[in-house]
C-alpha cells in the first residue's frame, strides 16, 4: 500500500514557525510521505523560517504582493494550491492557524475531496470582526476539517459549544512550544551589533510588536506609546523589530525613529527573536504567537487588543489586555516599570499552550485518522509551574 501523502500548506511566518515541528515529525515517520507547499503570502518574513528550521517547500506559489487585496490573495491561492492538489494527489491537507492562506488551503482541499486537518483549532473571540478576517478563517476552516488539532481544552471546549464531534478533536497542545523549545538549543548571537550590545547590560528593554489589520488606523497611537514611554523612561531601551507591511513603518516610525533609547530592526530571525523576548522584561505585542511563546519565559505581556482568542495566559495573569488606546498603553507599562510587585506578580512562568510534544500528538491524531496509528492522551499543561532546580533551566535563562 502506498504511503498515505501529507500536504502541508504555510504562507506567513507564524505558520511558518507552527508548522515547522509538524513538518519534521512527519519527515521523520515512515508511514507517511509529507510534501510542504508554500503560497509565499510572506516572503523575506517566511524565507528567515524556511532556513532557521531548514524546511525547502516542494511548491513556491510566491503570491505576495504589496497592496494585494484579501480576495485577490485567497483568489490567487485558491487556484495556484488547487493546480498543486491535482497534481500531488494529498490524502490530507494541514492547514495551520487563521490566515488567508490556511482559509484557502482548506476550502482548496475540501473541494478537491481531501480530508482537511486544521492545526490550532478552536481558537475563537465570539466577535467575527476580531480579529479580522482571522477569526472568520478559523470558522470557515473548522466547517470544513475532518480533524481539529486544538491547543488547549479550551479551544476543544469553543468547538464543542459549536456542536463539533469530540471525537473529531484531539488536544494536542500548540506546536509554537515545540518550536521555541528547538530555537532554545541553537547557538545564537544577533546580527545586530546594538542587540549584542545588550546581552552584556543591565539595561530593562521592552519589546514591541505590532501588526494586526485592524490595528493599522490605532498603530501611530501606539507608535505615540511608545515615544512618550521612551521619552519618560531614557534608562529602559524599547526594541521594535518591524514588521514588513508598509503601513505598520508609515505608522509607526515617526513617531520614535529619533529617540536614543528606541531601537527599530527588521523582523529578526526566530532564533534572535526569541533570544531577545527571553532578554526582555517586558512584552507589548498584538501578535497571537509572542502572546503564546512570552508566557513561557515569564515575559509579562501587555497585549494590544480589545480581545483575544488566547484567554489562557490572561487567565493565568501574565497577559493583560490594554487596548491600542496611546493613555492605557504608557499607564500600564509604567506600572510594570515602576512597581516591583506588579511587575513580580506577572512574571511567572506558565505553560498553558504546550510542553513541546504538540507535534507528536499532531501526527498521532493524524494516523489515527487515516487508520495507521493511535492517538496519545491528550495534553494537559501543569496547573502551576515548579521552579527549576539547577539541572532544569528556566526556559528564558536557556535563550539568553
Ligand atoms: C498576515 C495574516 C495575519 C498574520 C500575519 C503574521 C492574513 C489576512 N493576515 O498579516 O493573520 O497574523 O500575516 O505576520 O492572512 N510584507 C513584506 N515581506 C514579508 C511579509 C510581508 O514585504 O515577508 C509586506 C507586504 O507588503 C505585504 C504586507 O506586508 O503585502 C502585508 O502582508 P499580508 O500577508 O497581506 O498581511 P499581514 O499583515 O502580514
Ligand atoms: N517573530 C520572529 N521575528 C520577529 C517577530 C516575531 O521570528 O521579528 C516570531 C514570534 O516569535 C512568533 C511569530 O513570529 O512566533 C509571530 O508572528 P506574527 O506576530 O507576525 O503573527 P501572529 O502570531 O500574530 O499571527
Amino acid at each position: 500500500m502506498a504511503r498515505p501523502k501529507i500536504m502541508t500548506v504555510y504562507g506567513t511566518r507564524p505558520e511558518a514557525i507552527k508548522v515547522a515541528p509538524v513538518i519534521k515529525a512527519l519527515e521523520r515517520d515512515e508511514r507517511f510521505t509529507s510534501v510542504a507547499v508554500s503560497t509565499g503570502q510572506h516572503k523575506e518574513m517566511l524565507d528567515q523560517v524556511n532556513a532557521m528550521f531548514e524546511i525547502t517547500p516542494a511548491h513556491d506559489l510566491a503570491l505576495m504582493k504589496n497592496g494585494q487585496s484579501l480576495n485577490q490573495l485567497v483568489s490567487r491561492a485558491l487556484e495556484g494550491l488547487d493546480k498543486i492538489i491535482v497534481a500531488e494527489r494529498p490524502d490530507v491537507i494541514i492547514s495551520q492557524g487563521d490566515t488567508s492562506t490556511a482559509m484557502a488551503a482548506a476550502v482548496a482541499g475540501f473541494n478537491r475531496g481531501v480530508k482537511v486537518v486544521h492545526l490550532e483549532a478552536g481558537l475563537r473571540t465570539g466577535n467575527i470582526y476580531s480579529p479580522f478576517p482571522e477569526e472568520a478563517n478559523r470558522k470557515i476552516i473548522g466547517q470544513v476539517a475532518e480533524l481539529h488539532l486544538a491547543p488547549t481544552s479550551e479551544s476543544k471546549e469553543n468547538l464543542r459549544t459549536e456542536n463539533f464531534r469530540s471525537r473529531n478533536i484531539a488536544v494536542v497542545g500548540n506546536t509554537v512550544i515545540d518550536a521555541l523549545l528547538k530555537a532554545s538549543s541553537w547557538e545564537t548571537c544577533f546580527d545586530d551589533p546594538r542587540l549584542n550590545a545588550l546581552t552584556s547590560t543591565d539595561q530593562r528593554v521592552v519589546l514591541v510588536t505590532t501588526h494586526r489589520r485592524e490595528n493599522l488606523d490605532a498603530m501611530a497611537e501606539i507608535g505615540a506609546a511608545v515615544q512618550e514611554l521612551a521619552v519618560q523612561y531614557p534608562d529602559v531601551v524599547f526594541v521594535l523589530p518591524l514588521h514588513l507591511n508598509p503601513r505598520v513603518r508609515e505608522a509607526v516610525l515617526p513617531h520614535v525613529d529619533a529617540l536614543a533609547n528606541v531601537m527599530i530592526t527588521d523582523p529578526l530571525a526566530y532564533d534572535q527573536f526569541t533570544r531577545l523576548m527571553a532578554r526582555s522584561s517586558i512584552v507589548l505585542t498584538d501578535s497571537g504567537g509572542v502572546q503564546e511563546e512570552a508566557p513561557s519565559l515569564g515575559k509579562p505581556v501587555l497585549c494590544m487588543r480589545e480581545n483575544t482568542e488566547r484567554p489562557e495566559a490572561v487567565l493565568a495573569g501574565t497577559v493583560k489586555l490594554v487596548g491600542t488606546d496611546r493613555v492605557r498603553i504608557v499607564a500600564e507599562t509604567s506600572i510594570l516599570l515602576d512597581s516591583a510587585g506588579a511587575y513580580e506578580a506577572m512574571s511567572k512562568a506558565v505553560n498553558p499552550y504546550g510542553d513541546g510534544k504538540a507535534a507528536k500528538r499532531s501526527v498521532a491524531a493524524i494516523a489515527q485518522l487515516l487508520g495507521v496509528g493511535e492517538r496519545l492522551p491528550d495534553f494537559a499543561p501543569e496547573v502551576e509551574v515548579a521552579e527549576p532546580g539547577m539541572d532544569e533551566p528556566r526556559l528564558s535563562d536557556q535563550l539568553v
